[in-house]
């Protein structure tokens, strides 16, 4: 199992993966952060395909082809922004990992990888929001045997230190 989840760190967007994930904002149009950084490396085309989609909302997931990206497929999520979702943050958060890993068996892929939603911009605590990802995706992986490779990808080495203890804490 542990093989199965593993942590890496750099850009998501350079990834040979089935899929990458992306922290969007609920209009699926493009922003700052891992989502302007993957509509850079994906091309204008992904923001065409993202404005026939019809925007997300927070917690659940869409998906796109990856363009001129590695990745074949882009799988979009709305994040909760911390402190603004009347206590449901932690809620909405596994959603989005849940949501993100049901379109991925949805549509038969196989290697998927996220970065740490909400924990830029919308301020999600890092070290919470990383137990929350790892508890969901471990969970996930049990009871979905097709998927097998889920990465957590950690933008700088702070990042990977907290998914680290993340892991430890709840292997
Ligand atoms: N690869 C991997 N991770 C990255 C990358 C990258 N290239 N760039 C940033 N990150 C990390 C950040 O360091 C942070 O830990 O992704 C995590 C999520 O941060 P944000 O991109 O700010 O996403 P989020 O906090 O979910 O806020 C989403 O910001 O960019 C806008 O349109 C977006 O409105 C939405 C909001």
């Amino acid at each position: 199992m542990q093989d199965r989840l593993q942590l890496v760190e750099g850009d998501i967007t350079t990834l040979d993966v089935d899929a990458i994930v992306n922290a969007a904002k609920s209009s699926l149009l493009g922003g700052g952060g891992v989502d302007g950084a993957i509509h850079r490396a994906a091309g204008k085309e992904l923001v065409a395909e993202c404005a026939t989609l019809g925007g997300c909302q927070t917690g659940q997931a869409k998906i796109t082809s990856g363009y001129r990206l590695k990745a074949r497929h882009v799988i979009h999520t709305v994040g909760p922004i911390f402190g603004a979702e009347d206590g449901d943050e932690d809620a909405l958060l596994a959603s989005c990992y849940r949501e993100s890993l049901k379109l991925a068996v949805a549509h038969g892929l196989k290697t998927i990888a996220f970065p740490s939603i909400s924990t830029g911009a919308y301020g999600f605590p890092m070290d919470r929001a990383a137990r929350i990802a790892v508890g969901e995706v471990r969970a996930f992986l049990e009871a979905n045997p097709s998927i097998e490779k889920v990465l957590l990808v950690c933008f700088g080495k702070e990042s990977l230190r907290i998914h680290q203890e993340a892991l430890a804490i709840e292997s």
